[in-house]
């Protein structure tokens, strides 16, 4: 059977901050799924009770095999994967490991079972991002990681490229900008509980779970010295997966029905951009006043500025996101916040 709207999608890494949006995407959409998540750094909670939940690494080809037959599975999400980019430098064994390594077992199950369509998660860090400059990076820029956890990624896409030329599966790889916010109705949010990334360590300093906030560098290239990221709201990449598992090459012979996207709004933000915004919702959510900054060194493999150029994705897809709006990406990331924080003082 082709990868049909009847067809479970297999997600890896369901229970993780954004395979748990694309489940309620693809379930609030009539889709079914199922999803292998081996928990550690997932949430089971995180996925819907009626979705079938295998707890397990991407690694282990028997049970992937299982799942895939078992369900009829005809499209594979790959997200379940190692995301920190700090992490990576200091051990980027660990992040071959799991993320070149696992891939690959994934990948050969998914040939043995004949998956047709394969969805990676793939990220904005694949490009040279130190160069400055906020001109936004195409598909076809120079892919030159800076760090072990971009190299881990490009990787996996080279793999994609040479199996996808060798056999029936097409791949989608989507390279993510930075992913932030949470989805509206406070079904799901970004969990880990040593977060890293800014919005969510903003919204905790805000919030007073962290005592200040630090900035990681004001001596970049760019206009007021602090790193620039392309900030896009997860529920908005979450109808991307939709429309790119609906995508069916539409007519497309130059890709063979494969596709490279960015995901990302475009346009980018400043780390001082970004904490005045969490202030402001600070403000007016809260009704408390700033949060203390503190400026640090710069941090290890970090690029100046990531922009991304959306043509592609746009045209492609017909992709229209509903959460461009900083303001709307910060006020549902601390909701989600204040939600954590609540249910964990109760
Ligand atoms: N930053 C701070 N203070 C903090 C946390 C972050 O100043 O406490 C700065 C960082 O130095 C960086 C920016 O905020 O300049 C964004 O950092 P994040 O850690 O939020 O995100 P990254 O840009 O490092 O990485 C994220 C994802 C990657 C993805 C990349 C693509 O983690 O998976 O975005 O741009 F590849």
């Amino acid at each position: 059977m082709m990868n049909s709207p009847q067809t479970p999608v297999l997600i890896t890494g369901g229970a993780g901050y954004i395979g748990s949006h694309v489940v309620l995407a693809l379930l609030d959409s009539g889709r079914e799924v199922v999803v292998v998540d081996d928990l550690s750094t997932g949430r089971r909670e995180a996925v819907p009770g009626q979705v079938p939940f295998y707890q397990g690494n991407v690694g282990n080809g028997s049970l992937i095999g299982r799942i895939l037959t078992e369900h009829g599975c005809r499209a594979v999400m790959h997200f379940a994967g190692s995301i920190i980019v700090p992490e990576s430098v200091e051990r980027p064994l660990d992040y071959y490991q799991n993320n070149v390594v696992g891939s690959a077992r994934l990948l050969r199950a998914c040939l043995d079972n004949d998956i047709e369509k394969f969805v990676f998660s793939s990220t904005a860090a694949v490009y040279d991002g130190t160069a400055g400059g906020e001109a936004p990076m195409a598909e076809d820029a120079e892919l030159a990681p800076a760090n072990p956890y971009g190299r881990s990624k490009l990787m996996t896409e080279w793999m994609l490229r040479d199996i996808a030329a060798a056999s029936n599966l097409r791949y989608a790889i989507l390279r993510y900008f930075n992913v932030a916010g949470a989805d509206q109705a406070g079904r799901s949010g970004q969990y880990t509980k040593a977060a890293t990334h800014l919005i969510k360590r903003a919204c905790q300093a805000a919030l007073g779970v962290l005592p200040h906030m630090d900035v990681f560098g004001d001596d970049y290239p760019t206009p007021d010295g602090t790193c620039v990221r392309d900030y896009i709201h997860v529920s908005d990449l979450a109808q991307a997966h939709l429309a790119v598992l609906n995508y069916n090459g539409n007519g497309d012979r130059n890709n063979n029905g494969n596709l490279t996207l960015n995901c990302g709004y475009g346009h980018g933000f400043s780390v001082t951009q970004v904490l005045d915004m969490v202030d402001r919702v600070a403000r007016d959510m809260l009704g408390t006043g700033p949060m203390q900054r503190r400026m640090g060194p710069r941090r290890a493999g970090d690029a100046a500025s990531l922009i991304a150029a959306t043509s592609r994705i746009r045209a492609t897809l017909n992709w229209q996101p509903q959460y461009d709006d900083l303001l709307v990406v910060v006020t549902t990331a601390m909701a989600w916040e204040k939600n954590l924080m609540d249910v964990m003082k109760a």
